[in-house]
């Protein structure tokens, strides 16, 4: 499988996406060719570190690196000050200065803080991404939103950095869990919704409940998803404006997460929940049609929902709702598709639409198996 590249458009922030298969040795190669000379402080977690830490060290010392690695505790309680003052002191130790790199050898856990420290550490030293789970090669990994949590939100202490580089390899996704898998197959088909209806047809067409596909169908999905990302995030780098569409789904998707206290849904199954809800009060406010609310129904239940939590209540997920960043004053703002290929914000939504939408949402799910 050859490789291919990506640009994304940012005047001096430029940089990079190269997607192939089994090309986690090459970083080396490809830090060279950027002309990068000082050390690499390689950060990755306890689950990536034992899969490919020993194969992507290799890669750097034969390119004649001088490279150390930290390995963080997998999951989003990494994502703390805490874990960021640690690596910060190890960055000390290792002598780093303003020559010297950041790795991000992991999921979006790990690329968020490693992004994150490299924007802080010296006022900002280079940082590269190698995404190692579908959602971190799809989103997180392009984009430069950095960030670690506070105790009372998510991503509340960050910045917009941009990597030098992001090197995708798609062999990654073979160790990925099949949780991890769906999760991140959702930021794909909302690419396709938000944006670009060939590639929803194209995964309407391909898309199967086990996610086990050919590899040119990843490296396709992959691939375009990018683009998508690096396009939207070119022509808006800090969320002015367009950059708001990839919160398609988010909004009702964060309210659940935050109903459930972060605790029973990662992020994209509570995404995928807000697609569906999104899409559905699209339809019942009039601008989007039966048969596209009905593929987008058909593909999102295709991917299978994680059940309900017991206890979820309308409260609860209205509550939820108040925390969102797009919120401006008492208006809600959500992200509603008008046809597959094209969304919108509307800040005009009732509330007893909202109401009605809820709970027909808490009758037809409460109490049903997980669909796999
Ligand atoms: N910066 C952005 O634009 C942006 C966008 C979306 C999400 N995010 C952030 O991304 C984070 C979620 O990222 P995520 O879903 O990648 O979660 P994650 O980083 O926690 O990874 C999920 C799990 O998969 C494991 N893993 C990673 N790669 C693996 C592999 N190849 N094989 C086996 N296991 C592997 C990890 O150890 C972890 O247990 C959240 O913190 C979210 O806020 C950021």
């Amino acid at each position: 499988m050859e490789t291919s590249k990506l640009r994304v458009d940012l005047e001096s922030r430029s940089y990079d996406i190269i997607l192939g298969y089994d090309i986690l040795g090459n970083l080396g190669q490809h830090l060279k060719a950027l002309g990068f000379k000082g050390k690499l402080l390689v950060i990755t977690d306890d689950n990536v570190f034992p899969l490919y830490g020993e194969k992507c060290l290799k890669g750097l010392k034969e390119a004649g690196y001088s490279a150390k690695i930290e390995v963080i505790p997998a999951g989003e309680g990494s994502k703390s000050w805490p874990a960021a003052d640690q690596l910060l002191t190890s960055a000390l130790d290792f002598v780093m200065d303003r020559d010297s790199g950041i790795v991000a050898l992991g999921g979006g856990v790990v690329g968020d803080l490693a992004g994150f420290i490299a924007a802080t550490y010296l006022r900002g030293v280079a940082y590269v991404q190698v995404p190692t789970t579908l959602l971190a090669q799809v989103d997180s990994s392009v984009g430069g939103k950095v960030a670690i949590n506070h105790p009372r939100g998510k991503n509340i202490i960050g910045s917009f950095y941009q990597p030098r580089l992001v090197l995708i390899d798609l062999k990654t996704l073979e160790t990925l869990p099949f949780r991890e898998l769906r999760t991140g197959m959702a930021e794909v088909v909302k690419y396709g919704i938000i944006r670009d209806q060939g590639f929803f047809n194209y995964l309407y067409d391909h898309l199967t409940p086990t996610l086990e596909q050919e590899k040119d169908f990843y490296r396709h999905i992959v691939y375009r998803s990018c683009a998508i990302k690096a396009e939207v995030v070119s022509m808006d780098e800090r969320e002015g404006g367009l950059r708001a569409i990839l919160n398609f789904g988010h909004t009702l998707g964060h309210a659940l997460e935050a109903a459930t206290s972060y605790k029973h849904f990662n992020h994209g199954e509570a995404v995928s929940y807000g697609m569906l809800l999104a899409s559905r009060l699209a339809f019942m406010r009039g601008i989007l049609n039966e048969e596209s609310l009905k593929a987008i129904e058909e593909i999102l239940f295709r991917l299978g929902f994680k059940e309900l939590p017991p206890g979820l209540t309308m409260e609860g997920i209205k509550e939820g709702l108040k925390y969102d960043k797009k919120r401006r004053g008492d208006k809600l703002a959500f992200i509603l598709p008008e046809a597959i290929g094209k969304v919108q914000v509307y800040t005009d939504i009732p509330g007893e639409y909202l109401d009605q939408l809820i709970s027909s949402f808490l009758k037809e799910f409460t109490g049903k198996q997980e669909n796999k």
